[in-house]
């Protein structure tokens, strides 16, 4: 059988992505051009320069991605693209270079969902893992606790309802001056804290217990600080982010393995930026393993925005005929489900 040879694009937010990967199953090609520099001097994504930025780097991106893999696009099956959600402008680049370059070249167009993309980041690394299982998605814009049916089949049966979970780690860094994006600060900078120093409120919704709200910590901690300020007292920044990541990660956790053990599941994954949690990561390892659930993760180069999570979503979308047609638009507000 002929090789299938998928090339995906992502462009959701601040990271200028192309992959090439064959068969589902090796990864040819990884470029990703992180804007990471530009926005960190704003203290966040700055949405007009991602789009700019995106439409100056996307040709080149691409035409590393096909020379890293040896190809060129007459060898390419089909062309995948991030269409939502995400920033609207930055979406739109993406969506209508794809969609020139299927055109051009004859190719079959795929729209993918992003989430869908953190989700089968797990698939890359892991090749025994097949649904059911459930997923917790954490990321800058989302917090979604999903039950994955099948390849494409989902069942979201918890969300946040306020901030999501990497949101309120970069505010919490914005606060205690640690920069743009603050997860990865915040990770680096607890690790020289005490997690137990400062107990922050760990939120349950009243209605669903599988939905999460993290507006109530993000205000506990600006409180905290500001109440140190006002009395003159020194804050203990490491104990801070210490503090405060023990408490996001408590409620993931908890969330999390109730929903696998009720859903009558003991398989679990996680996915998205904050996936690559150090804290997060060893907690949930350490909770699988004592209550008998296998537990997966990507490798953290690929739970935050990449081209090869896209690319190997749109493959499971290529075996099972669900092209795009050219009329393909970006969706900003795109719900997973949504198709
Ligand atoms: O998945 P992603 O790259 O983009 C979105 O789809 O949103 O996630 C970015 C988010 C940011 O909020 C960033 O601060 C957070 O993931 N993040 C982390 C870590 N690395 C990235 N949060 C906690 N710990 C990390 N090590
Ligand atoms: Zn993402």
């Amino acid at each position: 059988m002929k090789e299938v040879l998928i090339l995906a694009i992502e462009t959701s937010c601040d990271e200028t992505a192309c992959a090439v990967i064959k068969d589902g199953r090796e990864i040819l090609s990884d470029i990703i051009y992180s804007q990471i520099k530009l926005h960190s001097e704003y203290g966040g994504v700055v949405p007009e320069i991602a789009s700019r930025k995106h439409i100056e780097k996307i040709n080149q991106v691409t035409q590393q991605a096909l020379d890293e893999a040896g190809v060129t696009l007459n060898d390419i099956t089909a062309v995948a693209v991030t269409y939502g959600p995400g920033l609207v402008g930055a979406l739109l680049v993406g969506v209508s270079f794809a969609k020139a370059l299927a055109f051009a070249a004859g190719l079959p167009l795929i729209g993918v969902h992003h989430i869908e993309g953190h989700i089968c980041a797990n698939f890359i690394e892991h090749k025994e893992l097949k649904p059911p299982f459930v997923c917790l998605v954490v990321s800058g814009g989302h917090s979604h606790l999903v039950v994955v049916k099948d390849h494409g089949v989902y069942e979201v049966i918890g969300r946040t309802r306020d901030d999501a979970a990497g949101e309120a780690f970069d505010k919490v860094a914005r606060a205690i001056g640690l920069g743009y994006p603050g997860g990865p600060a915040i990770d680096a900078h607890a690790k020289g804290g005490n997690p137990e120093a400062i107990h922050f409120p760990r939120a349950q919704v009243d209605d669903n217990e599988y939905d999460f709200s993290f507006s109530g910590l993000k205000s506990a901690v600006l409180n905290y600080i500001n109440g140190a300020k006002m009395k003159n007292e020194e804050i203990n920044t490491a104990d801070l982010a210490a503090s405060f990541q023990k408490a996001v990660t408590d409620v993931l956790v908890g969330h999390s393995l109730k929903a696998v053990k009720d859903f009558g599941f003991n398989t679990f994954a996680i996915a998205g930026g904050v996936a690559a949690n150090s804290s997060l990561r060893a907690e949930f390892e350490n909770k699988c393993e004592g209550q008998g659930m296998r537990f997966y993760s990507p490798s953290p180069k690929y739970c935050t925005d990449n081209a090869v999570m896209i690319a190997w979503a749109g493959y499971y979308e290529y075996l099972k005929g669900n092209f795009s047609g050219y009329d393909l638009n970006a969706i900003p507000g795109l719900r997973l489900g949504d198709k």
